[in-house]
This record gives C-alpha cells, structure tokens and sequence, in this order.
C-alpha cells in the first residue's frame, strides 16, 4: 500500500505534500509557523477532512516551537492565540479542525511551561497515528456491509477524495473502505467522479488508486446518473467533513445528488468517516456552515478562464445529504445502518 507524507513532522518543521499540484508534481512544502499553516490549509495545499485535523495539529506545535525560540512566554495561551485563531478559521466545514485544536488547547495550560513545544508536537504524533488506526478500522468494518455480488466484480463510486491523501497518508475512509475490500480478497473495481470545479477525484483519488494497483474508471460528475439507472454502480461510497448529531453529513459538493440518485435506484449509499467528524454540537445538517469558495474555480480550468466574462458566480464547496439518504455510516467503532440521533449518540459511547 501506498503511503503519503500528507502532513509530517520533518527536522523540526511541518512538511505537507502539495495536493494542489498533484498528480502531475509531487512536492513538498515547508511550515515553519500557525499562520503558514493556516493558509496552506486555506489554499489547499492540504485538504480532507480529517488530513486538515492533523495539519491544524502540527500547525499548533510548530507555533510552539517558533514562539519558544524567544524564550518561554509568560503566556502560553496568550502567545498562542493569534495562532490558533488563525488555524481556527482557514476552512469552516470540515469539524475535524475544530476537533483537533480543542485537543490541543488545553496542554497549552496543563503542561510545564517549557516543555510544551514538545507535548503539543507529541500530541500531533498521536492525532496522526489515531487517524490511521481508525482509517484502518473504517476499512474492515466498511468491507463488511458491502453488497455480496458473488464472482462478480463490485463496482464502487466514490466522489471527491476521501482516501489516503484526506487522511494521515495511509488508507483512508471512503477508499479505506474500498482497500478493506481488497484486502478481504474482493475484486473491486472503482468509479471515481471527477468532482468539480476543485477535481479531487480525477486528480488525486484516481492518481492514489492507481498506485495501489485497484482498477479505476474516471468519469465526469454528470454522468453519474446514468450509471447508476444502467444498474453499473453496485454501491456509493463517501467520506464526510461534519455529521450533524442525527447523522446527516457534509461532504463534498455534488454528494447530496449522487445520494438522492442512489435511493431513487435502490444502490446502498455509505458515509464513512471517524467519529472526529461527528459534530454533536450540530442538531441537523442545517447547523453545518457550508464554504464558499473563491470564484474563479469555477470560472478557471487549469488556470485558463473558460467561463463569460462577468458571470456572477456560487462556489459552495460543500452539500448535506440527509441521514434518511445514508444506507450505512462506517466508523472506526462499527458501523450504523441508516443513523438517526440515538444510533449515534450511541455509537459515540460504545
Ligand atoms: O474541499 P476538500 O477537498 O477538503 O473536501 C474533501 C471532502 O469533501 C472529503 O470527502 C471529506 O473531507 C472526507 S475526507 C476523508
């Protein structure tokens, strides 16, 4: 299996793999502070839900070791502040973020004073290795709801990237599912949506599941549909950014329609995602604020403008499918069948 070095810890620094350039370049860039981080994290220089979490996490403990260059601060918490707003604020949706800082905060109170640069780093080491054990729990328990399709090969569609490289570099949590499925000795083979205008999926989930040798058939977000009505897709798999407490989950724009299709055609919708996702501070899917990203991704494509000039243009990043819509919801303690509030208020305790 293929691993990336999608936020790390090198010589002293953050190193995060360049997914904006990916699969054409693959390079690493160097964080040497909060605020680097937090516009790494804002330009998408990494991006997935719980790989933001990690990111975020080390961004903490690089400030640390940045401010601590100058001498122990009066203040921890007062010299991290600045910092950790910034962090706080580089991308709304994915809770993961909020997740993450909210873990590392209160070492910033709890911990000598001159050894907090290290705890907080070692708490991102943590944050890192907890994000893959459970990337390979989603994986095994995913594997195992997935619809019996005899000798035949299954055939899974995915949207956006929620694999590897949205996590801590390793497995993943829709493709997590997807590699337990491999793993168990299945055939799979996977259709990865495109996904505009950002192209998670032509770029970086094909790119991944190439490299790991799983067959992967591209196609543009519009067609869909058609599959799914032709009895192509045998099920859909995706990752999520929040899920409210009743289970209805963000994710990606251009989900809610592949889950609305998916009932109408009777094929299982899974969402898979870390109970880190879980935002139970969200009644519904309606308490979850959804980015707006800047315009010219949509009216750009590889840097060319394709669109009229002077266009008004809406770049939501993000939809919410409702929890009825969700055949599964796969985390690293189970899995649900169709959640509602009680089964993940109990999931979360189990
Ligand atoms: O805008 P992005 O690329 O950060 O959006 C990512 C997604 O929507 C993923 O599906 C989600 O974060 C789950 S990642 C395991």
């Amino acid at each position: 299996m293929t691993g990336f070095a999608v936020a790390v810890w090198v010589d002293g620094h953050l190193s995060m793999l360049d997914q904006r350039v990916l699969p054409h370049e693959v390079i690493s860039r160097n964080y040497y502070s909060a605020e680097e981080t937090a516009q790494g994290i804002k330009d998408m220089v990494v991006r997935g839900a719980p790989a933001i979490g990690c990111a975020a996490a080390f961004g903490v403990a690089v400030e640390a070791f940045r401010i601590a260059k100058q001498g122990v601060p009066a203040s921890w918490p007062a010299a991290m502040a600045p910092g950790l707003k910034l962090l706080e604020e580089s991308r709304p949706t994915a809770v993961n973020l909020r997740w993450a800082l909210e873990r590392m905060r209160p070492l910033l109170t709890t911990t000598p004073p001159e050894e907090v640069p290290q705890r907080l780093l070692d708490e991102a080491q943590a944050i890192l290795r907890e994000d893959h054990e459970a990337c390979m729990q989603i994986g095994r328990h995913g594997a195992r709801v997935l619809p019996d399709t005899g000798e035949r090969p299954i055939t899974i569609m995915t949207h956006c990237n929620a694999g590897a490289l949205a996590t801590g570099g390793v497995y993943g949590t829709a493709l997590g599912v997807v590699r337990g499925a491999v793993d168990l000795g299945r055939k799979v083979r996977v259709i990865a949506c495109e996904t505009r205008p950002f192209l998670q999926g032509a770029r970086l989930t094909a790119w991944e599941l190439l490299q790991d040798g799983i067959a992967t058939t591209l196609i543009t977000d519009n067609m869909a549909a058609h599959l799914m009505s032709r009895g192509v897709i045998d099920c859909v798999i995706v990752g999520s950014d929040r899920v409210a407490a009743n289970g209805d989950a963000a994710n990606k724009i251009g989900t809610l329609g592949h889950a609305i299709c998916a009932r109408r055609y009777d094929i299982p919708f899974l969402v898979a995602a870390p109970i880190s996702t879980i935002d139970l501070q969200a009644a519904d899917g309606s308490h979850i604020p959804i980015e707006e990203r800047p315009a010219s991704e949509v009216t750009h494509l590889g840097g060319k403008r394709i669109a009229a000039p002077d266009v008004a243009v809406h770049n939501p990043a993000f939809d919410v499918t409702p929890a009825e819509l969700i055949t599964w919801f796969v985390s690293e303690k189970g899995v649900i069948a169709e959640p509602t509030r009680e089964k993940i208020s109990a999931l979360i305790s189990s």
